[in-house]
C-alpha cells in the first residue's frame, strides 16, 4: 500500500488546537479537489477512526464545505488530546480497561476506502500518526503547535499568532505596570520550549525572559529589578515567564500530574516567581517600600483566534505540499519549513527530535545584546 497513489484520503486534526488547523484542511481539501481526489474529514482526531463501522464519526469535505473557515481559529473537524488508540481507554463496570486498538484503526483505513491518511498534529499526534504508519497505514503528517517545539521543521503553524498574542498582552500588561510601578509577571504557554516567551518577550519590550532552556537565579531577576530603580527610578519591570520556566535546581511545575493516555500540564511558573520575589523582598529590600508583584497568566488565549499572516501561509502550503506527496503516493512522509521552502522528512524522524532554544544561539545572543535579564 506505501507507494499507491490517491483517489480519496482522510483528513484529521489530533492533540490540542491551534491557529491554522482550518486553514490546512481548506487547502488540502481545495488541492485534492483540484487533482481530483476525494477528502473524508475524520472528526475528533484519532477517535473518529475507532470502534466498528457504524462508530466511525467522518464527513464528507468538498471545496464548498470549507469556503468560510480559511481565517478561522480551531477546526472544524474538532480534536481531542485523549484518544490515543495505542493506549485507549474505555470505561467498564469493573473501573477503566485500556486496550491497544491501533489495529482496529488501520483496518477502519481501509473500510472507509481511504488511500491513506492525512495527519495534522503535534508531537502526540504524530507519534500516533508513526505508529499507524508501522503497522501498514498509509501516513503523511503535518505538524502544528503554539509551542514551536517540533524537531525537523522550522517552524509549525500556530506559533507567530501565538507570539503575537503574548506581544500584545505585553504592550496592555506595560503601559498600566508603568502607572502603578508595578513588578508585571506574564505566563506564556510552550510546554518545555520557551520559543513563544522569548520571541513575544523581545518584541514586547520584556526587561526579562525566563525560559526552561535556562534555569534562573531568583537573585538575577531582584538585581535587574533593582537596576531598573537605580537607571530609571522605577519599579515597574516587565517579566515573562515560560510556563515551563524554573529556577537553578528547581524543575518544571505542573498544573496536573500525567495520567494514563494524559500528558502532565505545565503550569505555575510565574505564580512560582511571583511568591519568591515576594518572600526575597519581605526579607529586606534596600528601599523602603518593596515594589508589588502582579501576575497574569496569558493561557488559551494564545491558542483561540484566527491565524495570523505568516501561520495563514505556512498552513496553506503544509496543506498543498501534504495533497503532493499523498498524490505521488509519497507516504510515511512529513512535510516541514527549510527556511522559505516546504520539504519533507520521514515522519519518525520528524517527531524524534524536539525543538529547544538553543542557549548558545544567535536569538538568546541578542536578547543579551539588547540588555535582556534571562536570569542567569
Ligand atoms: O501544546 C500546546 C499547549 O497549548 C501548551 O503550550 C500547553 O502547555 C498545553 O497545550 C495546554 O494543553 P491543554 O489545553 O490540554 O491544557
Amino acid at each position: 500500500m506505501r507507494n499507491s497513489k490517491s483517489s480519496r484520503i482522510g483528513l484529521l486534526t489530533g492533540g490540542g488546537d491551534c491557529p491554522g488547523l482550518n486553514a490546512v484542511i481548506w487547502s488540502v481539501v481545495r488541492g485534492a479537489a483540484g487533482a481530483g481526489i476525494e477528502v473524508v474529514g475524520i472528526v475528533d482526531g484519532f477517535e473518529g477512526l475507532v470502534g466498528g463501522q457504524r462508530d466511525l464519526n467522518t464527513r464528507s469535505l468538498r471545496p464548498i464545505d470549507v469556503r468560510h473557515i480559511f481565517a478561522q481559529g480551531g477546526t472544524m473537524l474538532s480534536t481531542t488530546n485523549r484518544g490515543n488508540p495505542f493506549r485507549y481507554r474505555t470505561q467498564t463496570a469493573d473501573g477503566v480497561r485500556e486496550e491497544d486498538r491501533g489495529d482496529e484503526v488501520v483496518r477502519n483505513i481501509g473500510l472507509l476506502g481511504l488511500d491513506g491518511l492525512i495527519a495534522i498534529g503535534g508531537d502526540g499526534s504524530l507519534a500516533i500518526a508513526h505508529e499507524l504508519a508501522q503497522r501498514g497505514a498509509n501516513v503523511i503528517g503535518v505538524p502544528k503547535t503554539i509551542d514551536n517545539d517540533l524537531g525537523s521543521t522550522d517552524a509549525t503553524f500556530g506559533f507567530y499568532t501565538a507570539v503575537e498574542v503574548a506581544m500584545q498582552a505585553l504592550d496592555r500588561l506595560k503601559t498600566t505596570g508603568e502607572s502603578h510601578d508595578r513588578v508585571m509577571l506574564l505566563e506564556v504557554m510552550g510546554r518545555y520550549a520557551g520559543w513563544i516567551a522569548l520571541h513575544a518577550g523581545l518584541v514586547g519590550g520584556a526587561h526579562a525572559v525566563l525560559i526552561p532552556e535556562i534555569p534562573y537565579k531568583v537573585d538575577s531577576v531582584l538585581n535587574k529589578i533593582r537596576q531598573r530603580w537605580r537607571e530609571e527610578g522605577r519599579n515597574f519591570t516587565l517579566i515573562v515567564v515560560a510556563e515551563g520556566a524554573h529556577a537553578q535546581g528547581g524543575q518544571t511545575t505542573h498544573v496536573e500530574p500525567a495520567t494514563t493516555g494524559r500528558v502532565a500540564r505545565v503550569g505555575g511558573a510565574a505564580l512560582g516567581l511571583e511568591a519568591a520575589l515576594k518572600s526575597a523582598f519581605s526579607n529586606g529590600w534596600d528601599r523602603p517600600e518593596p515594589p508589588e508583584v502582579r501576575t497574569t497568566v496569558l493561557g488559551h488565549i494564545q491558542r483561540g483566534g484566527t491565524p495570523c499572516a505568516y501561520d495563514r501561509l505556512i498552513s496553506l502550503r503544509f496543506g498543498a505540499e501534504a495533497v503532493r506527496l499523498a498524490q505521488a503516493g509519497h507516504w510515511g512522509r512529513m512535510v516541514c519549513l527549510r527556511g522559505t521552502e516546504i520539504a519533507d522528512v520521514p515522519l519518525g524522524e520528524g517527531i524524534r527530535k524536539p525543538h529547544n532554544v538553543p542557549v548558545d544561539g544567535q536569538l538568546v545572543a541578542h536578547a543579551r545584546c539588547v540588555g535582556v535579564c534571562l536570569g542567569d
